[in-house]
């Protein structure tokens, strides 16, 4: 869904943005996210705290999960 609907950005980029541990002002910067009109800021804050509220959650998950070893040939 798009979010910002003045620089086009979409919840998924908010969340991928939120999850890899940017601040808000952070993934404003990166993305332009609530630059212009400003309406969306609100929203785009929302997705940001939803996400890095579950990030401990996929922190615990992802040290479960052991990468494949790469075959040397
Ligand atoms: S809708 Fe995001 S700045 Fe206008």
């Amino acid at each position: 869904m798009i979010v910002c609907v003045c620089r086009r950005i979409s919840d998924r980029e908010i969340a991928r943005h939120a999850r890899a541990g940017l601040s808000f002002d952070e993934i404003q910067l990166e993305l332009g996210v609530a630059t212009q009109c400003g309406c969306c800021e609100e929203t785009a804050r929302g997705v940001a705290a939803q996400c890095r509220s579950a990030q401990p959650v996929a922190a615990l998950h992802n040290t479960l999960v052991q990468p494949e070893p790469i075959a040397a040939h």
